[in-house]
């Protein structure tokens, strides 16, 4: 028997994720109504679920995954980044993500290594000289060039050299210097895809030996037709990553500074892992998650400040979620900030604790607790790199700099697509 129960939620209507108050409605209600409640959207006339149980989220993302589209939300991203991976559904979605996962394996990302290198040295070089002149240094900006470099290289290679030089600068630029995701960005960065077709069709035309993600993705082959990708599924798949790839991770390295800075402890602990890791040149994936305290203060800080906060997905048939039922067509939110302070299953939530993710805290704890890179199938394709650069960009830091806030206005929340802090992160360098 199927139930028909019907969830609690507030009177009042509110279009969850079309606005900054979304953070403090779901932190409201959730202390109201619990694991599951409904609320009435205006604009789309109808009731959207809230899911704040790893039980129902493991469901959605997991077991019952072939129910659930990605919904809500997922119109407005596709003006901007098309019918790549981040967007695209059923056996579209399938065909283009069993193409490109393999060049996300370990053993390619790892090849990346010196790149991934020698672009954070290059930004600890702008740091010593912001420290030499006793300048702060705008952390969410160059967290934000750095990422991009990174994708923009690890997908290019050569070539963006090559681009920057016949257009005068780098075209790609717009999506750092302009922080607003409207149409007019949407307008601006889907404008990149005409030069970006000239540079497939350079490729084509002139093949040489190359090794990025782009040259990877031009050999794959759709394992039932043999066919390559079109030149449009290429443009698609390239600009999502570069808007998926860079600005998550430049959110996540900025929260993580901010909180490195309110704990000293933790500073210092960095620094002496940083001073202790393989002495390598180039630091390899392997010797890169090897820093395990490091890693720990990724973690906590994706716990604390996923920027991918607030997940959905639209319900396909019927379903039954916390002993409530889900109408067809329903949308369902999760938000990974609210699942990662679950008193339930984080004990003393708000605190920044890296050790919490080692030992037997981590080991007991609910899997799906923890979702900054969401699961299930459609989890981030990028995670590996994702984490390979963020802990390479810490060692590479804390190795030279300890750093502490410039200014110290309380850190308010900018929750568009990503979390991030509405305004720039000001840092003083000191070199250690
Ligand atoms: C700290 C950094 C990152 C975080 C927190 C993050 C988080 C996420 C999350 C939560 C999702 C699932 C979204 C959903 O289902 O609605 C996702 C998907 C995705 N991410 Fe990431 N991401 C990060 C970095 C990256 C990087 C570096 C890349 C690429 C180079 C990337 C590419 C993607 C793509 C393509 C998808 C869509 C996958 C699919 O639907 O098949 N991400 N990411």
């Amino acid at each position: 028997m199927h139930t028909t129960a019907i969830p609690p939620g507030p009177t009042e209507g509110f279009d969850l994720g079309g606005s900054d108050e979304s953070l403090t409605r779901l932190q409201d209600y959730f202390a109201r109504f619990g694991d599951v409640y409904r609320i009435f959207a205006p604009a789309r006339g109808t009731y959207n679920y809230v899911i704040n149980h790893p039980e129902d989220v493991k469901r959605v993302l997991l077991t019952n995954h072939r129910n659930y589209t990605k919904g809500e939300g997922m119109d407005r991203v596709k003006i901007l980044l098309g019918n790549g991976i981040m967007t695209s559904e059923g056996a579209f979605w399938r065909r283009q993500r069993r193409m490109m996962q393999p060049s996300f394996h370990r053993r390619v990302i790892d090849r990346f290594s010196a790149l991934i290198g020698e672009v954070n040295e290059k930004f600890a070089r702008r740091w010593a000289d912001h420290s030499a002149r006793g300048e702060a240094v705008n952390v969410s900006s160059d967290a934000s060039e750095l990422t991009l470099e990174i994708v923009l290289k690890s997908l290019f290679g050569s070539d963006l050299e090559r681009l920057e030089h016949q257009m005068g600068a780098n075209p790609f630029e717009v999506v750092t210097k302009q922080s607003n995701r409207d149409l007019k960005f949407a307008f601006q960065f889907r404008s990149l895809g005409k030069l970006l077709g000239e540079l497939i069709q350079r490729r084509r035309h002139a093949p040489e030996e190359h090794f990025d993600f782009l040259s990877m993705f031009m050999l794959t082959r759709d394992r039932d037709t043999d066919e390559p990708m079109s030149d449009k599924e290429l443009i698609d798949e390239v600009l999502t990553l570069i808007v998926a790839g860079h600005e998550t991770t430049a959110a996540a390295l900025t929260w993580t500074w901010y909180l490195v800075s309110q704990h000293p402890g933790v500073a210092e602990r960095l620094a002496a892992e940083a001073d202790a890791a393989c002495a390598d040149e180039v630091m390899g994936l392997g010797a890169a998650e090897a820093m395990s305290f490091t890693h720990q203060v990724l973690q906590e800080s994706l716990r604390l400040y996923p920027p991918g906060w607030l997940i959905t997905r639209r319900a396909i048939e019927a379903d039954e979620l916390g002993g409530y039922a889900i109408a067809p067509r329903t949308d369902v939110f999760i938000s990974p900030y609210m699942l990662h302070r679950h008193p339930e299953f984080w004990s003393d939530p708000e605190a920044f604790r890296p050790e919490r993710f080692a030992g037997p805290d981590a080991d007991e704890r609910h899997k799906f607790a923890y979702i900054p890179f969401a699961v299930g199938p459609r989890h981030c394709i990028g995670e590996n790199i994702a984490m390979f650069e963020m802990l390479v960009h810490m060692r590479t830091m804390a190795r030279h700099f300890r750093l502490s806030r410039a200014t110290h206005e309380p850190i308010e929340f900018e929750a568009q697509i990503n979390l991030r802090p509405r305004s720039n992160l000001m840092m003083t360098v000191a070199a250690r």
